[in-house]
C-alpha cells in the first residue's frame, strides 16, 4: 500500500534527537537501565530526515536492528552510553540545532561509585547501592536555549486515566520549561517495547495541541507537525 506522501516541509531545519535508554554502570558487567528500545526516537529521526531536515541522532543503547531504520543520508548517528555521555553529546549538538527532541529515557540516578572489579558475594553481602542524582539535561538545554530554538521533551507516565495523564503532562511541561512535551501512557500496553505508541502533545499554552496514536512513525510525524505549529 502507498503511504501518505509528506512534503519536504522540514527542509533546512537542523534537528537533534536523543533516543534509547541510558545505562549507568555498577561494576564492569552490571548497570542500572530502563526498558526504552529507542524505536520512538529512531522514528523521529527518520521522519525528520524524510521531511528534509538535517538530523543528529544521539542513540543510547539502541540495538542495531532498530538503529537501522535511521540510516539515511541526512542522519548522523552518535552512540552514547551513560546519561553524562548523552548530556555532553546533545548539549554540543544543540549549539547548532533549531530543534532538540529529548526522546531518550535518561537515568535520574547513577551509582555514586563504579566498582573497578566485578562485585562478588565472596566480598560479603551487598545490601545497598548508593545513588547520586544525574544532571537534568533538558533543564540545561532550556537554560541555554537560543531565540528561535524549539525544545521538545518526552514523558512516559503510568497514569490513572486520561484526565490524570493530561494533568501530569501539563504539570511536567511547565516544570521542565520545554516548548512541547509529548506524554505517553506506559500503563496499558503502549509505549516501551511496543511497536505502537499513543501520545498527547502539550504546548506552551498548557493545552493539548495534538493527540496521536498508532505506529511510532505516525506519532513521530505528529510531533514534527506540532513542532512546525509551535514555530509558526
Ligand atoms: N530528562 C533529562 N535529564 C534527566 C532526566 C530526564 O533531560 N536527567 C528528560 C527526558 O529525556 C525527557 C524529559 O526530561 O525528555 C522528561 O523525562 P521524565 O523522566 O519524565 O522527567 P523527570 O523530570 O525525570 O520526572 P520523573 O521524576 O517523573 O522521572
Ligand atoms: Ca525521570
Amino acid at each position: 500500500a502507498l503511504g501518505v506522501v509528506r512534503p519536504a516541509d522540514l527542509t533546512g531545519l537542523r534537528v537533534a534527537v536523543t533516543a534509547g535508554g541510558t545505562r549507568e554502570p555498577i561494576d564492569p558487567v552490571r548497570f542500572l537501565g530502563n526498558r526504552s528500545s529507542g524505536r520512538q526516537g529512531v522514528a523521529l529521526a527518520r521522519a525528520a530526515a524524510d521531511r528534509g531536515a538535517e538530523v543528529v541522532l544521539i542513540a543510547a543503547h539502541v540495538e542495531q536492528a532498530v538503529r537501522a531504520d535511521a540510516v539515511h543520508p541526512r542522519v548522523s548517528i552518535v552512540p552514547v552510553g551513560t546519561a553524562a555521555e548523552l548530556g555532553a553529546a546533545v548539549t554540543s549538538a544543540a549549539e547548532s540545532a533549531d530543534v532538540v527532541v529529548m526522546a531518550a529515557a535518561v537515568a535520574d540516578y547513577r551509582p555514586a561509585a563504579v566498582a573497578e572489579r566485578k562485585l562478588s558475594k565472596e566480598d560479603g553481602p551487598l545490601d545497598e547501592i548508593e545513588l547520586v542524582k544525574n544532571d537534568d539535561i533538558v533543564a540545561g538545554l532550556v537554560e541555554a536555549r537560543r531565540p528561535g530554538q524549539t525544545i521538545v521533551g518526552f514523558a512516559a507516565e503510568t497514569a490513572e486515566d486520561a484526565a490524570d495523564l493530561r494533568e501530569r503532562g501539563i504539570r511536567k511541561r511547565r516544570r521542565k520549561g520545554v516548548d512541547l512535551l509529548a506524554v505517553n501512557d506506559v500503563s496499558e500496553g503502549h509505549g516501551f517495547e511496543q511497536p505502537d505508541n499513543a501520545v498527547l502533545i502539550v504546548g506552551a499554552s498548557d493545552t493539548v495541541v495534538a493527540e496521536a496514536s498508532g505506529s511510532k512513525r505516525h506519532v513521530a510525524d505528529a510531533v514534527w507537525d506540532a513542532v512546525r505549529g509551535a514555530r509558526a
